[in-house]
């Protein structure tokens, strides 16, 4: 089937090596698993045996692995320019700050709206190309009224997943004036952004905001009707995630650095920690332990957290990879992260399995298993993302 080509009527998909479907009762991997769809919607999975004898038409996996497609909850593809010169300087001994997200800042300022469309366009390509059918994105480079309302209506134009970010780092023309900054992006930023985003994020770290900070503008939007998520302990633990749990985020991402005590409050509130190993890969920071999220029963998502600064990668399949050799996710664990962990992250009830009526997102490997995501590093082993029953990649 060609890219973007729609097949109508139902379609079987059959002759699948191993079947993830994050859901049912069974195992994690299906053995002689088939499963159909109609409309773009999935309306039958069982084990092939038992397939509807009625379908019109057929995709014959020949014998490789299928499972839902990738949910990329965090990512920031709104900008202009890249910062290799950066990420050289870090390999040779300087440290992560929140400060280089300046430079990409005054770049997508300059840049046009086509240019920055091109540059989304590009990268949403990769996105498709690594198997990832959903994804959210953030502005966070613009950082005044107009360049934030801009990069959010680009993003608008490539995924209902949009997030507020104006709170990404001062501006440098509200250098020393941080109050000033907060009050704008409470007030006239946010009320300008908002027919543009379903979400409100804010990095609260060290160089970036206070928890404080971070409560008065997560309080604002979420009166304004957004769902919150919060960037926190990337750098340092400074109490974002007493705000995330008391403001009822759904999800807290980066946590690369998190206490038992903090774990316990994220679990109380049934919040999701979405973890980003190409942040760890990118800055040289210590991975996280994923077995510590999973004893103290935090559900988890990855994403790749796409941006120039700290983790420049669209591969679901590196996150993986890194995840499950650098973090101690299993294989399962970490592709259930990726799926369903990351549909969660997102708040929606519509994606991340392979179930009668969720929509028909999914993603055949080139090889027989999922193992192979993580086992075959740097080579790529997605042959074909499907979204909503239409092929997104040839
Ligand atoms: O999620 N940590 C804050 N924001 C981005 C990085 C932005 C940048 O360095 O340009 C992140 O890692
Ligand atoms: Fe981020």
């Amino acid at each position: 089937m060609k890219e973007g080509e729609s097949l109508t009527g139902s379609t079987l998909v059959r002759n699948i090596g191993e079947l993830v479907t994050n859901s049912g009762s069974g195992p994690y991997r299906n053995a002689n698993f088939a499963f159909a769809y109609e409309n773009s919607v999935i309306t039958w999975v069982g084990p092939e045996s038992q397939s509807p004898k009625n379908c019109e038409n057929i995709i014959d996996a020949t014998g490789a692995a299928i499972l839902p497609g990738f949910v990329d909850s965090h990512s920031h593809l709104i900008f202009a320019g890249q910062r290799s010169a950066e990420f050289a300087a870090r390999m040779a001994g300087e440290s992560y700050a929140a400060g280089g997200i300046r430079s990409t800042v005054a770049a997508t300022r300059a840049a046009t709206d086509a240019e920055l469309r091109n540059n989304c366009a590009a990268l949403v390509d990769e996105f498709h190309g690594a198997g990832i059918t959903t994804f959210e994105i953030k502005s966070g480079y613009g950082l005044d009224v107009e360049s934030e309302v801009r990069s959010l209506r680009i993003a608008r134009e490539f995924t209902p997943e949009t997030t507020f970010l104006g709170a990404h780092v001062v501006p440098t023309e509200f250098s020393g004036n941080t109050d000033a900054y907060v009050d704008l992006v409470c007030g006239e930023m946010l009320k300008a952004a908002l027919p543009y985003a379903r979400w409100i994020d804010v990095f609260c770290d060290r160089g970036a905001f206070t928890p404080e900070q971070a409560r008065k503008i997560l309080h604002a939007g979420m009166d304004a009707g957004l769902l919150v998520k919060l960037h926190a302990n990337q750098i340092e633990s400074i109490g974002g995630i007493e705000v995330a749990c008391e403001l009822g985020a759904v999800s807290v991402d980066h946590l690369t650095y998190t206490s038992d005590s903090e774990l316990a409050l994220l679990a109380e509130a049934g919040i999701v920690a979405t973890l980003l190993p190409g942040v760890e890969f990118s800055t040289r920071s210590p991975y996280p332990d994923a077995r510590r999220f999973i004893d103290a029963g935090v559900e988890l998502a990855l994403a790749t957290d796409c941006n120039p600064g700290s983790s420049f990668t669209t591969s679901m399949q590196l996150v993986i990879a890194l995840a499950v050799r650098e973090m101690h996710f299993t294989v399962d664990q970490a592709v259930l992260a990726a799926t369903l962990g990351g549909a969660k992250a997102l708040a929606r009830t519509d994606i991340g399995a392979i179930a009668v009526g969720m929509s028909a997102d999914f993603v055949i490997l080139t090889a027989p298993s999922i193992d192979f995501l993580a086992y075959r590093p740097g080579v790529p082993q997605i042959a074909h993302t499907y979204k909503a029953g239409k092929a997104l990649t040839t």
